[in-house]
Formats: structure tokens, C-alpha cells, sequence
């Protein structure tokens, strides 16, 4: 059986007081979800965080990683240093990623390959822009973006791997992909993993959905068949909002 998961990205928002504030409230709240509940707060907060939510049910996550373990990097973390802060889980491929700071599919093999080796857990990111779905070719955009960076792991990887499908046009737009869309995407994502693997495989991944998704939209989202659990920009950062996302999630 596939894991609900309800992971927030805070991407580069709350300092380290209001990061402390936005995790006492969801501590408050935990007890309410049956999902696995994840949050990425920036790296310097990670330390903070995972001390903060040790004996938590509450999962943190980096929001990116380097490829290499140490090295003339600069301004890189790499995947061991997360791991000694108590970081286990890392989103990689997200588009912010991708659009501004040039990420791409052989960058993010790489990265998944360092992940694997350091036995962490990935979110990975995908998703078409409007451009490619006004011409009908989201299909293949997604397909070749998991295709490029995932496909070449071996069968015992998978169990590390979360799928996040995020249509760029839907991410901080208040657009939401509606739950047809976003099923039917999932839909096929699954049995492109069914087909170039098998279909435990493709039944055991989590595949969550990402973009404007609110505390309002969430259930009708996550009451999909194919919608695994959501990955949260915005409303991640108010605990109630959040809270009532992972409880939709159950
Ligand atoms: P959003 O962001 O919920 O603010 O649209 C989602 C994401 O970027 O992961």
C-alpha cells in the first residue's frame, strides 16, 4: 500500500524565529494527521528544525542538495551534511530549481544519484509549463523529465522515491490543476513507471500533487485515486492551513 504524504516546501521564506513559531504550532496539531507530514524550511534552519521535531512524527527535508559529498562548492550543502543534521529527505527537480538556477535532467540524475547512494529519501519534481499543455505536449514533457532522471534506477531504489507532479502554471498562481487534470496526469505518470518497471513498482510510488493547493481545494484534490498526497508552497507556512491539508490527506 502506497503512503499518503503531505509534504510543505517553505522555500526562502521564515528567519529562524518565525521558523520556530511555524513548527510549535504544528507540533500543537500533529495529532491529527495520518499522513506522513514533511516540511523543508531553508538550510540553515534544518538543524534547528530536525532538534526541534526529534521525537515528532514530523519529517524535515532539505529543499535541494549537491551532487558531490564535499568539495570547491560554493554556497553548496551537500547530501552528507544534511544527513549529520538529521535530514534524511531532500525535494529535488523542483521548478524554481529548474528556471533559476538552470537545473536539468542531467544535473538531476546526478543529484538523484548521490541521494540513492546516501540512502535519503527523494521528493522529485516535475511538470509542464502552459506553453507545453496549450500545444498538448505536457505529456511529453513530463515523461521525458522522469524519464532522464529517474529511469535509469535500479527496481530496489523505488522504495526511495516520491513523485511530485507540479504544472509550473499551477505553482504560487492560485491556478490549481482541477482534480481531472491532475488525476489524469497521475494516471499516466503511474503507468509510465508500470511500463518501464512493474506494476508493484508503479502501485507502491507515492505520487503527490503540487500547486496552489489550499486547505479549500485540498480535499477535492486528494480524494483522487491516483492523488498520493500534495506538495504545499504557500499554505504551508500557516499551521492551520497545513494541518487541514494533511488531515485530508488521512
Ligand atoms: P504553491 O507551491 O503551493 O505555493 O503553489 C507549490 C510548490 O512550489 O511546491
Amino acid at each position: 500500500m502506497r503512503k499518503k504524504i503531505v509534504a510543505g516546501n517553505w522555500k526562502m521564506n521564515n528567519d529562524l524565529a518565525a521558523t520556530n513559531t511555524l513548527i510549535s504550532e504544528l507540533i500543537k496539531k500533529e495529532k491529527t494527521a495520518n499522513a506522513d507530514v514533511i516540511i523543508a524550511p531553508t538550510f540553515v534552519n534544518l538543524l534547528e528544525a530536525s532538534k526541534r521535531l526529534k521525537d515528532s512524527s514530523i519529517k524535515v527535508a532539505a529543499q535541494n542538495m549537491h551532487f558531490a559529498n564535499h568539495g570547491a562548492y560554493t554556497g553548496e550543502i551537500s547530501a552528507t551534511m544534511l544527513k549529520s543534521v538529521g535530514v534524511n529527505t531532500v525535494i529535488l527537480g523542483h521548478s524554481e530549481r529548474r528556471e533559476f538556477f538552470s537545473e536539468d535532467d542531467n544535473l538531476l540524475k546526478q543529484k538523484v544519484n548521490k541521494a540513492l547512494d546516501e540512502d535519503m529519501q527523494i521528493i522529485f519534481c516535475f511538470g509542464e509549463k502552459w506553453e507545453d499543455r496549450s500545444i498538448g505536449k505536457h505529456f511529453m514533457v513530463v515523461e521525458s523529465q522522469i524519464k532522464n532522471a529517474l529511469f535509469h534506477i535500479k527496481n530496489e531504489n523505488w522504495k526511495s522515491i516520491v513523485l511530485a507532479y507540479e504544472p509550473v502554471w499551477a505553482i504560487g498562481t492560485g491556478q490549481t490543476a482541477s482534480p481531472e487534470q491532475a488525476q489524469e496526469m497521475h494516471a499516466f505518470i503511474r503507468n509510465l513507471v508500470k511500463e518501464n518497471y512493474n506494476s508493484t513498482i508503479s502501485e507502491d510510488v507515492s505520487i503527490l500533487y503540487g500547486g496552489s493547493v489550499t486547505s479549500e481545494n485540498c480535499k477535492e484534490l486528494l480524494r483522487e485515486e491516483e492523488i498520493d498526497g500534495a506538495l504545499v508552497g504557500g499554505a504551508s507556512l500557516i499551521a492551520s492551513d497545513f494541518a487541514a491539508i494533511c488531515r485530508a490527506a488521512e
